[in-house]
C-alpha cells in the first residue's frame, strides 16, 4: 500500500502520482547503500565543494516560526546557548547573527569544506560563535560541548540526510546535551513534498528514503515518524505539524507544492542528569 503506516499527510496526490510511487518499488541493492554510507561526508563535502556558498539561500523565517528563537524568552539566561546540527555553510545561523542574538551559538557540521566556509563568513566572531566539524551519527557532541547545556538545539533540512536507522542515537545524541525544560526545533522534508515526487527510478533507498545525483541523501517525513522518532528519544512534543508552501518554479512556469515537517520538543525539566541515557559509539560503516 502506498502509505504504508502513515496515517496522516498533507498533500492529496493525483491518480497519476500515485501510480508513480506505487511502481517505484525497487531499492539499491546493500553495497551500493552502504557504499552511501560510508561515503557521507565525503559527497556532502564534495557538495560544497561544488557550490560553495551559492546553493542554500539564507533562513530568514526562522525567528518567525521559532519564537523560541527571539532573545527575550529565555527567562534569567543572560547568555542562552543555541547548538545548530549539520550547520552547512550557515544559512541558519547568520541571518540570526546579523540581526543580532543574544545566544552564544555552537554550530556543526561534517563536512570540514563547510565549516571552513562558516568561519570565512565576515559575520563569524569566535566571541559569539564556535564552529566545529563532528559527524553526530559518531561523534558524541557531549565530548565537543558540555552536557545538559544548551537551551535552543536545531535541525534545518538535517535530520532527513541521516540514514533513518542512525536517527535514534543522533536524537540522543542532542538530547544529552539539551539542559532539562530546553528545547529541539525541527524543520524537515515531509511526505510527499514535490522533491520526493520527481525521484526517478534509480534513486529509492527505502520507504520515503532516496539518493539524489550527488550521491546525498533525503528522508521525507511524516508526522507519525517523526512523533516515534522524537518520543523514543526522550523528548516530550510541543509541536509536530506539516508545513505546506507553493514555490513558484519560473523556469518551468509552474508551481511546486512543498511539504516541510516542523516540530518543537522539550527535554523534560525532571530529566535526571545521572540518569540520562548515554548512547553507545556507534560501529562505523555500519548501518
Ligand atoms: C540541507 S543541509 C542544511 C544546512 C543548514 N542547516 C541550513 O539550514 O542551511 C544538510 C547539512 O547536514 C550536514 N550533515 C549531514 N549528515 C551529517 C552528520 N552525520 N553530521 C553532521 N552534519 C551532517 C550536511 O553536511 C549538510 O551541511
Amino acid at each position: 500500500m502506498l502509505t504504508g503506516n502513515i496515517g496522516h499527510y498533507a498533500r492529496i496526490l493525483s491518480n497519476e502520482e500515485i501510480e508513480k510511487l506505487s511502481k517505484d518499488k525497487i531499492v539499491l541493492n546493500e553495497f551500493k547503500q552502504n557504499k552511501l554510507e560510508v561515503e557521507a561526508k565525503k559527497n556532502w563535502d564534495l557538495f560544497y565543494k561544488r557550490n560553495k556558498t551559492n546553493f542554500f539561500k539564507d533562513r530568514h523565517w526562522t525567528k518567525r516560526e521559532f519564537e523560541e528563537l527571539a532573545n527575550n524568552l529565555i527567562e534569567n539566561d543572560p547568555k542562552p546557548f543555541l547548538l545548530e546540527i549539520g550547520c552547512g555553510v550557515g544559512n541558519f545561523i547568520f541571518p540570526l547573527i546579523s540581526e543580532g542574538t543574544a545566544f552564544f551559538i555552537h554550530a556543526c557540521d561534517f563536512s570540514p569544506r563547510a565549516i571552513d566556509l562558516v568561519k570565512k563568513n565576515d559575520l563569524y566572531n569566535p566571541d559569539i560563535c564556535n564552529a566545529f566539524v563532528c559527524d553526530v551519527t559518531k561523534d558524541m557532541l557531549n565530548e565537543k560541548i558540555s552536557p545538559n547545556s544548551i537551551d535552543v538545539a536545531t535541525m534545518i533540512f538535517v535530520l532527513s540526510a541521516i540514514h533513518p536507522d542512525k536517527m535514534h542515537f543522533v536524537l540522543k545524541n542532542v538530547f544529552e546535551v539539551i539542559r532539562p525544560g530546553g528545547m529541539l526545533l525541527i524543520r524537515d522534508y515531509g511526505l510527499y513534498d514535490q522533491a520526493m515526487l520527481r525521484f526517478g527510478p534509480g534513486h529509492k533507498l527505502d520507504e520515503n528514503f532516496y539518493v539524489r545525483q550527488d550521491g546525498t541523501r533525503a528522508f521525507y517525513f511524516s508526522e507519525e515518524y517523526l512523533e516515534k522518532l522524537i518520543t523514543e528519544a526522550g523528548f516530550e512534543i510541543v509541536e509536530n505539524k506539516y508545513v505546506s508552501r507553493e514555490t513558484v518554479n519560473h523556469k518551468e512556469s509552474i508551481c511546486v507544492p512543498r511539504v516541510y515537517i516542523q516540530g518543537k520538543f522539550s527535554k523534560p525539566k525532571y530529566a535526571n542528569l545521572n540518569e540520562i541515557y548515554q548512547p553507545k559509539k556507534s560501529v562505523e560503516g555500519v548501518i
